[in-house]
């Protein structure tokens, strides 16, 4: 079992890794991602970071931390509403102009919302987009580059370990919106997506974390979007209930030391590392190497973690091993691509 001390340990002999990793954030504008961006600024040498979000203005003053953090890093914003496929795909060709590799990919984008399905001008539901589709499209579009990284890893902060059974023929939820619906088939897609892109790319170490609470705003911001008569209890909620809840949950700091140690440990490595001896940050002592999603006593380099970085083992087991035997895996993703290409072919016909 990993605690606190050992993270910080692990994070500190970060400062000693080759400087110059490349990293691409997607949700660090705040919250978690944010609090991982400023523990990465504080550890690594001389990183390269690459920061999407919607508004250069509001990330300002983040960068301007950053940068006084880490002298050495390079801190770049890149401003587009990342819910639009065709604006991952602007985004991830600058990189892939710009970089000969990337080593760190962090999707921690995401909203809550009782507003029902709401869709993008490309015709896919926002919650999804933002939670998977576009998230993966940003891993999609910088494989090849993750590929060239000596120890690459994608970190999705989203809820793994607590899938859920999905609707196999609903996947975009055109029918029976919920939020929960929403939520659980963004996070079933994630880690079955994950599990698939590993078969093809072992080298490539695949992390979906559930972060446990954290007070990052995001309940408040979800009360407000009660409407009608729940909209007054959801206020009062705000200013009772939810920071008595806050005082339980992890500060997006230490929230960001956590996810900061699943970035960089060799606790958690590949299926077919490019480099056997570069795993990682060495392991603390008595840390044990994590136990990989799949369990047939091979290692398949995808990580369901909890909040203290540990393997879940739990009775969503079931429900994945009997979707792998099915190979709803590959569904997922043969859909995930048709997706895309209607989001794509509809935003050509807006422009
Ligand atoms: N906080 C928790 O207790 C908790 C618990 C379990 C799971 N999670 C999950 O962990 C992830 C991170 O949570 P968090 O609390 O750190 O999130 P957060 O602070 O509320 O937001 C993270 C990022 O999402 C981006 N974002 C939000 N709405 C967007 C939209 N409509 N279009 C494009 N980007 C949007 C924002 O970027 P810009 O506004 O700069 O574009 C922001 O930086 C989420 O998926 C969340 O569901 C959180």
């Amino acid at each position: 079992m990993v605690n606190i001390k050992d993270v910080r340990i692990s994070n500190s002999r970060f400062t000693a890794k080759p400087p110059g990793m490349v990293a691409v954030f997607v949700g660090g504008t705040s919250g978690i991602g944010q609090g991982t961006l400023k523990q990465l600024a504080k550890y690594a040498t001389a990183p390269k970071v690459y920061v999407v979000g919607r508004s250069k203005s509001s990330a300002a003053p983040l960068l301007r931390e950053l940068e006084s953090m880490n002298a050495k890093g390079a801190f770049i914003f890149m401003e587009t509403e990342i819910s639009l496929i065709r604006n991952v795909d602007t985004v991830c060709r600058e990189i892939r102009q710009n970089e000969k590799k990337v080593d760190l990919i962090f999707l921690s984008s995401g909203f809550l919302s009782l507003q029902g399905r709401q869709e993008t001008s490309e015709g896919i539901d926002t919650y999804s987009s933002v939670s998977y589709y576009a998230r993966l499209r940003v891993v999609y579009d910088l494989l090849p580059l993750l590929s060239a990284s000596v120890h690459p890893r994608v970190v999705a902060v989203l809820a793994g370990g607590k899938e859920r059974a999905i609707d196999i023929n609903n996947l975009e939820l055109r029918n029976g919106y919920t939020a929960i619906k929403a939520v659980n088939t963004a996070t079933t897609q994630t880690t079955l997506a994950f599990e698939e892109l590993a078969k093809s790319y072992p080298m490539i170490t695949f992390c979906h974390v559930y972060p446990g609470f954290v007070d990052t705003g995001a309940l408040n911001r979800f009360m407000g979007t009660f409407k009608g008569i729940w909209a007054v209890p959801a206020t009062l909620a705000t200013w009772t209930v939810i920071p008595v809840l806050n005082m339980f949950g992890r500060t997006a700091e230490e929230a960001g030391e956590w996810c900061l140690f699943v970035a960089t440990s060799a606790r958690y490595p590949p299926a077919e590392p490019n480099d056997p001896e570069e795993l990682g940050v060495v392991l603390p002592n008595g840390v044990p190497i994590a136990k990989s999603s799949v369990s047939d006593g091979k290692c398949n380099g995808v990580y369901r973690l909890d909040n203290y970085g540990e393997s879940v083992q739990n009775e969503c087991d079931g429900i994945l091993a009997g979707y792998r035997s099915d190979e709803v895996g590959k569904t997922i993703w043969d859909e995930t691509l048709a997706v895309w290409e209607t989001a794509l072919k509809r935003g050509e016909g807006e422009s």
